[in-house]
């Protein structure tokens, strides 16, 4: 099975991303948990580009081509490969974050960037999508502290798209499952492993 994690900054995403990780590796599975942008020697260094890259400005179709050669690679490389042995593949972050923050955040096209996915993906498509949401000023006060990257530093009103481009792709397709993030990490635990079950029969 492929899952993948979603949500703007500060949703804790990444913490139930390993929580479930954990739990399927205890039920006896083979799992790997991925980042996006991320996950193999080059789409580190994207990512490093996407996300500390200062010096100049960065213009969004170079942000999203960039991120989009770095999901080719890891599709190749590390999913595709995974997911033709079984291994249960989770991504914390993947194409519903580009239609999200390069989409409905930067503006950029969303067919264009569908038409972009498709080649990236070589048919690498997730079958269930945990979607952490959160009122933007929550976000914003969970990140307070935190050193930024670039994407980070856009703010509220960026945050805002961002998060109302989720919740649109949440409510159009069925492998979403929507989640309030300001529930406690245990609840969300439970939950989020509980859906897994219910993909896992339905897949039987
Ligand atoms: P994030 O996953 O939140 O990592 P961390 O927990 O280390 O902050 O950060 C990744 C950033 O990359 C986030 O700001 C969103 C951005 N991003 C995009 O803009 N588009 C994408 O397609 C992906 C995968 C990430």
């Amino acid at each position: 099975m492929f899952i993948t994690f979603e949500g703007i900054d500060g949703s804790g995403k990444s913490t139930q991303a390993n929580f479930l990780k954990n739990q399927l590796q205890n039920d006896g599975y083979d799992v790997i948990l991925l980042r996006e942008p991320g996950g193999t020697i080059i789409s580190e260094k994207i990512r490093d580009l996407v996300l500390n890259h200062r010096a100049s400005s960065v213009s969004p179709l170079t942000e999203a081509l960039l991120i989009a050669s770095s999901r080719y690679q890891l599709v190749n490389e590390i999913i595709l490969p995974a997911l033709k042995k079984n291994t249960i593949v989770i991504c914390d972050r993947y194409i519903d974050s580009t239609i999200a923050y390069q989409g409905y955040g930067r503006g950029i096209n969303i067919c264009w960037l569908n038409e972009i996915n498709k080649y990236s993906l070589m048919h690498a498509n997730p079958e269930l999508t945990y979607l952490f949401d959160l009122k933007v000023e929550d976000s914003m006060l969970r990140i307070k502290n935190k050193n930024k990257d670039r994407i980070e530093l856009e703010g509220k009103d960026f945050l805002s798209k961002v998060r109302n481009g989720y919740l649109k792709l949440a409510k159009n397709s069925k492998r979403f499952i929507l989640l309030n993030a300001m529930d406690s990490p245990e609840k969300l635990k439970n939950k989020v492993y509980n859906y897994y079950l219910n993909k896992k029969n339905e897949n039987f």
